[in-house]
């Protein structure tokens, strides 16, 4: 999908019937994605190392060439981690990252290519209320798994996608809300590159997906558009 029709479909998914903006600061809490009648798989949390947030930065880099081996679903759990709801009490909520007007329109996927205990090619929703992974179906078999693996990416072992739910931000912010959803994925997405580094994966973001690739694969409707995503994967082990 080339910028201007991405950016068309969203001014047309903000006109659409029923969308307005609110003048008054106060909505009901933004929903949260679900499919209840999927399989779940509990996410472990046993929580991020001890390393400092300094050396966490100072050995951030992007990587496109990884080793092939399955990623341990101990360390994906530990990457999703940096997305999760961390005071569900409080109001708004408390998460792992900030939310223009508490919409929290970001919801993550996940394409597995090789992680132990999930099936390969398999997509994936996370629920973060339930901080579960959901299992959605098999990538279809008209999908090439290439097309989802930007040129440059060798062996990686799964691929997260971020989406924007833009009513839950257009209800509040009308077109302003594209931007924003924009930079609220820049905050999960470095939560969850930081988070590679904690769990001794290599990562890489990723624009370059085409975006009719994943609305169907994932099946998104009208209203969700892919914004970014991030390519995760075992290291090679030094030489
Ligand atoms: C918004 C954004 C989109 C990016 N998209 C891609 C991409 O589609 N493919 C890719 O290989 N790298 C992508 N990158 C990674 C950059 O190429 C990389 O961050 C840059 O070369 C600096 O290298 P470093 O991350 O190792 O410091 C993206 C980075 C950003 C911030």
């Amino acid at each position: 999908m080339t910028p201007l029709r991405r950016i068309a479909r969203f001014y047309n998914a903000v006109k659409s019937p029923g969308s307005h903006v609110s003048a008054t600061p106060m909505l009901p809490r933004a929903s949260r994605k679900a499919y209840p009648r999927f399989p779940r798989i509990p996410l472990l949390r046993d929580g991020l190392s001890q390393a400092s947030f300094a050396d966490l930065l100072a050995r951030r880099e992007s990587v496109r060439s990884f080793s092939g081996e399955p990623i341990a679903f101990r360390a994906l759990s530990r990457v999703l981690s940096t997305f999760q709801i961390l005071d569900a009490e409080r109001t708004p909520e408390r998460r792992t990252y900030p939310s223009a007007g508490d919409r929290f329109p970001i919801e993550l996927y996940l394409l597995s290519f090789a992680v132990t205990d999930l099936e390969p090619l398999g997509l994936y929703h996370l629920n973060i209320g339930e901080g579960a992974l959901e299992s959605l179906w098999p990538l279809q078999t008209d999908t090439p798994p290439d097309s989802l693996v930007p040129e440059g990416f060798v062996a990686p072992g799964a691929l997260i996608v971020l989406t924007a739910m833009l009513q839950r931000s257009a209800v509040r912010y009308g077109v302003n809300a594209y931007p924003l959803v924009l930079l609220e994925a820049g905050h999960v997405a470095q939560n969850l590159l930081v988070g590679a580094v904690d769990a001794g994966l290599g990562a890489c973001p990723v624009a370059s997906l085409d975006d009719d690739v994943v609305t169907r694969a994932f099946d998104l409707g009208a209203d969700e558009v892919p914004i970014y995503a991030v390519m995760l994967g075992s290291l090679p082990r030094p030489t």
